[in-house]
């Protein structure tokens, strides 16, 4: 089953289209990256799925009902933008406050379940205008987790954070789906971060979708490419390029693409005067095919 289904969403604002047409399928238990440029419609869409906006058309279907459905929406915790916290209350009278909006039973229990899982507990009585960024984007979790929701979507939550900030988020969000069964949907433009966590991904330009994969099929599609370094890379690379279609220079290393056969490319340039002094396989990460998908004009890219 699928925890988001979307097809053919689209949501103007003054006669421009913020989400044009767009079809999004998240499966249960996944770690969703949505990838896009500033201005691309990620929140815009965050906020149909939460009904914060109503589309001009378009499905969206959670758990396979309708997602205006008062049961299915229990269902869904998000944070958007800001938490929403009142900033001289603390954290535990935040989540209280929450958790009566939400008229949840066993409140104390369910607010020290979600502090846990941010790993808060310490800091409860903690004033949140004192919490530092890391820490209100994880109230902001915990917030959202608020009545056990199975679905949470998060829009930009590790913008700002620190490298320590990051880590503790991606062991959260783990946390969450492993451990909770919660399915997470995480908009984010950090994608080195984004990559070592996420299941699938979504990748939307000017409101479309326009790839959608699993990380499995990340690693099948991205290109490999062998690096090497010489003493003279400007010679190597006039050689390489005599043989090799693709041959870039990056960070000192001579890229040499689509080929994963070290021992020739050694012998070769060894044939060519050239002594190899490292060389490497690889595949290019996120980034690049992301870098790469964004170069290629609009109607070349892959409709799903
Ligand atoms: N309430 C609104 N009124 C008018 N235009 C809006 C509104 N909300 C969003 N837009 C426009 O819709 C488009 C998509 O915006 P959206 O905020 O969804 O993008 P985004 O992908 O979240 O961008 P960012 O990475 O900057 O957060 C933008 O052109 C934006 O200006
Ligand atoms: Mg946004």
């Amino acid at each position: 089953m699928n925890a988001i289904e979307i097809r053919g969403l689209s949501k103007s604002f003054r006669g421009m289209y913020a989400v044009d047409h767009l079809n999004m399928t998240v499966p249960v238990g996944a770690i969703y990256g949505f990838i896009g440029e500033n201005g691309s419609g990620k929140s815009t869409t965050e906020k149909l799925i939460c009904g914060h906006l109503v589309p001009n058309e378009g499905e969206i279907k959670l758990f396979g009902r309708e997602y205006t459905d008062a049961g299915v929406r229990v269902r869904v915790g998000a944070l958007i933008e800001n938490a929403g916290c009142f900033p001289g209350s603390s954290i535990y009278q935040n989540l209280m406050m929450q958790a009566i909006n939400l008229n949840l039973e066993n409140r104390d229990e369910e607010i020290r379940r979600v502090l846990k899982i941010v790993r808060m507990e310490q800091h409860a009585s903690l004033k949140f205008k004192k919490c530092s960024l890391g820490m209100k984007q994880r109230v902001g979790i915990a917030m959202a987790l608020l009545g056990d929701p199975a679905l949470l979507i998060l829009d930009e939550p590790i913008n700002g954070l620190d490298t320590d900030g990051m880590r503790i988020m991606r062991e959260i969000l783990v946390d969450i789906t492993q451990n909770y069964g919660c399915t997470v949907l995480i908009s984010s433009h950090l994608l080195g971060e984004l990559e070592k966590i996420a299941t699938h991904y979504g990748i939307i330009r000017q409101g479309k979708m326009i790839v959608e994969m699993s990380a499995a099929e990340l690693e099948g599609r991205a290109r490999v490419f062998v690096s090497v370094k010489t003493k003279d890379l400007v010679g190597a690379k006039t050689a390489l390029k005599a043989k090799y279609t693709t041959v870039k220079e990056e960070d000192g290393y001579l890229r040499v693409y689509d080929v994963d056969d070290t021992e020739s490319i050694v012998e070769y340039l060894l044939q060519n005067g050239h002594v190899v002094s490292e060389i490497k396989k690889n595949k290019i990460g996120l980034e690049e095919y992301y870098v790469e998908l964004m170069s290629q004009p609009t109607a070349q890219k892959e409709e799903k």
